[in-house]
Parts: structure tokens; sequence; C-alpha cells
């Protein structure tokens, strides 16, 4: 794509001219955008930039294995594995709110960083994957009077407390854009084609207080309900699917005993550029297949209920 090969010239004119030769953090979350900003930074600058891949203890199972495998065995791009789970997880503690969750991902998101920074010989930029609907939906949302409606942890908040100042090579693309530049620089199809993935995390699928046996119970849920929409061939229809573990316990039956465990909600929804998205009209026995799985297999649910709201009204994530 012609376009794209442009907007990779002019994007690694502008990286070189804004970081000189000074050292660069770029966080990868997992998904393709942060991944897509590092491999273009590192087309700019080379051995200036290291990515750091921080563990907050709230991603995806499988997650840390492919961004590290990706990163370090097939681009050779230096990669800080860090494992901040506990530092995280720890300030969470007794944190319900979301907009208190997020600021405190946001937060701890910065000293890490800050950190790593360090680690590194004293990096000056912190590169982030950011995007303009990311710009645009933490100040206001569209159509909308002038309300934030989620601090998105790359954005909000973060200029005043950090000492790193931000590269942020694709604060003017949409989502589908960004997937032209992801192959445009050659990355895997697979992988250009990943679902979106909050920097927060599964902490925002998670409603309630976060803990690690919650996350783990979500983690299982999460897999198996991607397998089955893997195995249907519907992963590259739906922009975004995931489970949420909702903090409200029901009765059950299983076997000839009762049962009193967690409700498990599943989202799938189509979108263009997330900022507004249709939920997805599964057939009734993917629905029914997918949740006797999970009811099955994942100790800890022993419901599983399907969310058909659209956005607006709703949101993508639950929080
Ligand atoms: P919402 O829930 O606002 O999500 O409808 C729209 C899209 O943005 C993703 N999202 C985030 N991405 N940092 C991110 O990098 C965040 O804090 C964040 N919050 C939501 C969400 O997964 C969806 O694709």
């Amino acid at each position: 794509d012609w376009t794209m090969g442009a907007y990779r010239e002019e994007a690694i004119k502008k990286i070189r001219a804004q970081v000189g030769d000074a050292k660069v953090i770029c966080g990868l979350s997992g998904g393709v955008d942060s991944s897509v900003a590092a491999v273009l930074i590192h087309e700019a600058i080379g051995d200036q930039l290291t990515c750091v891949f921080v563990d907050t203890g709230m991603m995806r199972a499988g997650e840390a294995d492919e961004v590290v495998s990706l990163f370090r065995d097939h681009y050779n791009i230096p990669l800080i594995h860090a494992d901040d789970s506990e530092l995280f997880l720890g300030e969470l503690k007794g944190v319900t709110d979301p907009e208190q969750k997020r600021k405190t991902i946001g937060r701890l998101f910065i000293d890490v960083f800050d950190k790593h920074a360090s680690e590194v010989g004293g990096a000056e930029f912190l590169a982030q994957g950011t995007l303009y609907p990311d710009v645009i939906e933490s100040v206001s949302f569209s159509g909308g009077p002038s309300v934030t409606i989620k601090s998105h942890h790359n954005v909000g908040g973060l200029p005043e407390r950090m000492k790193l100042k931000l590269v942020e090579p694709l604060r003017e693309l949409f989502k589908d854009e960004v997937r032209a530049l992801g192959r445009e620089l050659g990355l895997p199809a697979a992988f250009v084609g990943r679902h979106p993935f909050p920097g927060p995390g599964l902490a925002i699928r998670c409603p309630g207080e976060i803990t690690r046996e919650k996350l783990d119970i979500l983690r299982q849920a999460d897999a198996i309900y991607l397998d089955e929409i893997r195995k249907a061939g519907l992963y590259d229809t739906i922009w975004q699917a995931f489970a949420v573990l909702l903090p409200v316990r029901t009765v059950g039956v299983m076997g000839d005993g009762r049962t009193y465990d967690h409700v498990c909600a599943l989202r799938a929804v189509t979108s263009v550029d997330g900022m507004t998205a249709d939920y997805y009209p599964f057939p009734h026995d993917f629905l029914g297949r997918t949740a006797s799985r999970i009811i099955n297999e994942v100790r800890g649910i022993n419901r599983v209920v399907y969310d058909v709201t659209s956005k607006p009204p709703g949101t993508i994530e639950w929080e």
C-alpha cells in the first residue's frame, strides 16, 4: 500500500527529529498498537530503542510468551520482560471504583517506566502506541458533551508526573490504519489481526476488587471462549471478544450438589474504530457450547451470560 509506505517514511523522519541520539523505551502491551509503534521506532533509531513488557499480573493467558518471543526472537529488538505483578496487584488491593483502578494503574505504569528508563542507562523518551480514538475518548465522547468516559491509561494524567517525554507515532491513526502500517512493516498477519487489548488489562474485565484468584478464573474462561471463537472461524469477523468475571455469585446445581459460584459474562462486538460498536449475533448453539465448556472446565464459574449491549449506550469494556 503506497499510502502507508509514505506514512512510514514520514513517521521515521519525525521520530529521528524528535529523539535525536537519546535513548527510548517502548512499553509493549501485547496489543497491535504498541507492537507496531515499537517496530516503526526500531526502524527509525535501531539500538537506541529498548522495549519493556511489563507483566502487571493482569494479562491474558499466554500473552507474555507471545510478545516476548515475537520481539526477542523474531525481531531481535532488545526487550526487558519485567514482572511487576506484586506491585500492581498490591496497590490495587481494595480498589473497586473503575476510574480509581484506571488511575492507579496509570500511576504505576509511570513509576515502572521511570524505573526501567534508568535501567537502560537513562532513557529520555517513552514510546506508546496511542491511537487517535484513545486521544479523543479520554477527553470527550463523540457527539456528546465534553465529559471523561474513561481515563485511558496510556494518555490520561501522564504528563504532570512523568519525567520521560512521550513519543507517539500513531497518534493520528485509526485501528485499521495501524494494521495496514503493521503489514507494511512486515509484522506477521496473525499478530496484526489480533483483537485490541486495553492497557489496564484484565483489571477492567473484573468489576469490583481484583484478586489473583479471580484473575486466574477469568483467564481460563477467556481462553476457552477465544478457543471456541477460533474453532468457529469467527475471530477475524469480530472486532473484540472477551470474558468478564462478575462480582456476583449465584446458586447452581452440579451432579448432586449445590454450587454457589461466580457469573461470567461474554462480550463480543463488531466495530470499525472502537468508537461505536454492535454486539455480535452469535448463533445460540455457539453460545450454549461455549457456556457448557466454561462451566464444566473452570472451577469457580457456574453461570454464563451474553452481553447484548451495543456502544453507545454501553462501552466495549465493562469499566
Ligand atoms: P471502550 O470500553 O471505551 O473501549 O468502549 C474502546 C476501545 O478501547 C480499548 N480501551 C483501551 N485501550 N487503554 C487502551 O490502550 C485503555 O485504557 C483502554 N480502555 C479501553 C477497548 O479495549 C476498546 O477496544
